[in-house]
């Protein structure tokens, strides 16, 4: 209630508040009073309450788990129809469900929930399952939900209406009870209710790119959360918060080391860490996975070998597993990095990729899976790196074992900020692949650019692959209904670490969110959920909803503008990959350097993979083949990425390609200023805290945006020798200035 007394408050003295120079304040609130000017001196004192007012900073701990009180008059609604709770917590995690419920409902109710063991009150929520004795009473048939799945359905029993969250299994209804409180959370009605829902997809996976020395790879949310050196004795209270948000979306596995893995993960003493962390996780329905490192027999094994048809090492991984098996008895599995990036794999020994997963998946049998990754790069540079996992791998169909996955970026190159599909989907109908995303955002401004990447992950969900004909999206390829496969998978590479809010930005938790909604299921909108988290962690004023989701949504494609437009790709800072350098070359690899890829020179730029080029078009399904590759066809936001195109080029607005690309420079960064204005009409909805440190962050990244667009301006420029269309601002500084830029200690170098 006094939060709603304050935000009325805020919102009436931001709106009516005096010219009076408020920057020692909050310069973001300043500047908006100073614009709304309207002579009203006494709200001052108002607005300095509100800002002064404890109850409303939030640290972002709770993610979208906040669990705040429901505002009148919805309240008495609610209180109506979850009057008490029916559960017998018969296992760890029916507790852990039963606790949520009470917890959840006890803080948006803002009462406390009782449990029964038989409901009496008109009005209970009851959770069931067939251990239940009122399960039967019911005769509930839960068939159709499987057994991750749930209903939610609002009966009469005994004469009484109530709501029962209903499931196969303790983790179905964990799930069931998660989206019972969604529903409360987004204030949706809870009468008549009869909800039917199941996941699309098998292992819903984060992988942590987590070392054994605390430091993540690609993380800018501090240090990792796995506390290795504390674990087994100590289990930080926050690996059961982690497991709380992952089972809300319905996550399920984890893979907790990275992906360049150290075979010391796999000695016992790890083994023991990892399976004190998996019993944690497992009242949450979430199974543990170790990244392996395929050269573990030599370097903690002590053979010579790690040759994956030779009889020792096979004997070795076979032990290893059945040790790791005995401690984390519902083990999921390995994930595999090999013959990428230096990393060892079966080639050093002249076998394939399908020889070396198969040896692992032997070892492991029915207990649990090989995630194997297709993100490989072979000693011998390609002609075209894009092509490179398709050659690689397609030869493969079908030669996997039963219990591997090949886990697949979304796109071709590296999580760039916008790729085409990767041209492994649709193309490999006996092996199931897996979608990998990128959760944390390497190439799109780390922590503090606002990116949400729900558009991204829908827009490869959604290409279509055209595999078998018309239709055949990339989420049917991923959901297994494409090819009949039996294992499905989605992975996200995670942005979680230490830090207080999880993700290093509030707004990045909501890429974690999306994930997880989407591995549950790929059909779901971005928008939807954007929605969903923007209602969970700020709140349900119309107010913010709207502006906030679009202004998210606008966020992605404003990165991609102001960093990588019209389908460039690949021109980060070496090693570090945060600001620009489209003028990286030379070093170990061509395949590593941004001239490769945007190819620019005096007649124009882009990376020719039509079939006069590499003919990476060649391999996607006739279809996409036949829009990728020409020129009149391809869309706007693939041209460069498909084709050498003159600066002089007429694009579809009118403007030569050389304007349109200054436009898309500039657009990216004015789209910036308008997530800033957006952010700071905000106030009156957020806490102080999180509203403070957003509105930081997007200061920060429109200072970079500028940075990346004047900098690519002013580089490109040097090819395309042309001036700037008239009425757009020239590089803040020369090239020389943005070339000479070094960042030794960001956070994602090395
Ligand atoms: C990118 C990233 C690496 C990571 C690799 C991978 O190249 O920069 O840090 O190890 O992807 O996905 O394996």
């Amino acid at each position: 209630m006094a939060q709603h007394i304050i935000r009325g408050i805020a919102r009436y003295a931001v709106q009516r508040v005096a010219c009076i120079d408020l920057t020692v304040v909050s310069p973001s609130i300043a500047r908006r009073i100073r614009h709304k000017c309207v002579g009203f001196t006494s709200a001052l004192g108002l607005l300095m309450l509100v800002i002064a007012a404890p109850a409303g900073a939030e640290d972002g701990y709770d993610l979208w788990l906040r669990y705040r009180a429901v505002e009148a008059p919805l309240l008495a609604t609610y209180r109506a129809q979850a009057t008490e709770l029916e559960s017998i917590p018969s296992s760890p995690t029916l507790a852990a469900a039963q606790a949520e419920l009470m917890r959840g409902l006890g803080g948006l109710l803002d009462q406390p929930l009782s449990r029964v063991d038989k409901a009496t009150r008109a009005g209970s929520i009851a959770l069931l399952t067939p251990a239940s004795p009122q399960f039967r009473a019911l005769q509930l048939n839960l068939k159709a939900v499987g057994p991750e799945g749930y209903v939610i359905r609002s009966l009469t029993r005994d004469g009484m209406p109530m709501t029962v969250i209903a499931a196969n299994t303790d983790t179905g209804a964990l799930y069931g009870a998660f989206h019972f409180l969604r529903l409360v959370q987004t204030r949706q009605p809870l009468e008549r209710l009869d909800i039917q829902a199941s996941p699309h997809v098998q292992w819903r996976t984060l992988n942590h790119w987590d070392d054994l020395n605390a430091h993540v790879e690609r993380g800018y949310a501090g240090a990792s959360i796995w506390d290795w050196h504390k674990l087994p004795d100590y289990l930080d209270p926050r690996y059961t918060d982690y497991a709380r948000a992952n089972a809300s979306l319905g996550l399920n596995a984890t893979v907790l080391n990275n992906v360049n893995a150290n075979a010391t993960s796999l000695t016992a003493p790890y083994i023991a860490k990892a399976a004190a962390v998996a019993g944690v996780l497992r009242p949450y329905g979430i199974r543990v996975l170790l990244s392996a490192r395929f050269s573990a027999p030599i370097e903690i094994g002590g053979l010579k070998t790690a040759d994956p048809l030779d009889p020792q090492v096979r004997q070795w991984w076979q032990a290893k597993v059945d040790e790791i098996y005995r401690a984390i008895p519902d083990f999921g599995g390995f994930l595999v990095k090999a013959n990428s990036e230096g990393q060892p794999g079966p080639q050093d020994y002249k076998r394939s990729h399908a020889d070396g997963a198969n040896m692992l998946a032997d070892a492991i049998g029915k207990r649990g899976v090989v995630m194997w990754r297709a993100f490989v790069y072979s000693h011998e540079e390609p002609d075209d790196r894009a092509k490179q996992a398709y050659t690689e791998f397609v030869p493969l169909d079908g030669k996997f074992r039963d219990n591997v996955l090949v886990q697949v970026k979304n796109g071709a190159i590296d999580f760039q900020p916008r790729e085409p599909f990767h041209p492994l989907f649709g193309a490999m109908p006996r092996t199931p692949l897996m979608m990998e995303f990128q959760i944390t955002k390497e190439y799109l401004g780390f922590a503090t650019h606002l990116a949400y990447l729900a558009p991204m992950y829908e827009e490869a969900l959604q290409s279509d692959t055209f595999a078998k004909g018309k239709g055949s999206q990339v989420a049917k390829v991923v959901d297994g209904s494409l090819h009949g496969y039996k294992r499905t998978g989605m992975a996200g590479v995670a942005n979680i670490g230490a830090d207080r809010n999880w993700s290093g930005s509030h707004f990045d938790q909501a890429n974690w969110y999306a994930f997880g909604r989407l591995a549950w299921d790929p059909s779901l909108s971005s928008r939807a959920i954007a929605e969903e988290w923007a209602r969970m962690t700020f709140s349900n004023e119309p107010q913010l909803v709207g502006k906030v989701v679009d202004m998210m949504m606008s966020s992605r494609e404003a990165v991609v503008d102001y960093m990588t437009p019209l389908g460039l790709h690949h021109l980060m800072g070496r090693s570090h990959h945060y600001g620009p350098g489209p003028w990286v070359e030379g070093g170990p690899r061509a395949d590593w350097t941004s001239v490769y890829y945007h190819r620019a020179d005096a007649r124009g730029i882009g990376f020719d993979r039509s079939a006069s080029g590499s003919n990476a078009v060649g391999q996607y399904a006739p279809q996409v083949a036949a829009e990728f590759g020409k020129l009149d066809r391809v869309p706007e936001k693939f041209l460069l990425w498909f084709h050498h195109v003159p600066w002089d080029y007429r694009m579809p607005s009118g403007r030569i390609l050389w304007d349109e690309l200054v436009d898309r420079y500039s657009r990216g960064v004015a789209n910036v200023t308008a997530m800033r204005n957006t952010w700071t009409d905000m106030a009156p909805y957020v806490d102080a805290e999180r509203h403070a440190q957003v509105a930081a962050f997007l200061a920060i990244q429109e200072k970079e945006a500028r940075w990346w667009r004047d900098a690519s301006i002013a580089y490109f420029q040097t090819f395309s020798k042309r001036p700037l269309p008239a009425g757009y601002a020239p590089p803040e500084h020369t090239l020389e200035y943005y070339k000479a830029l070094s960042f030794p200690y960001a956070p994602g170098s090395g």
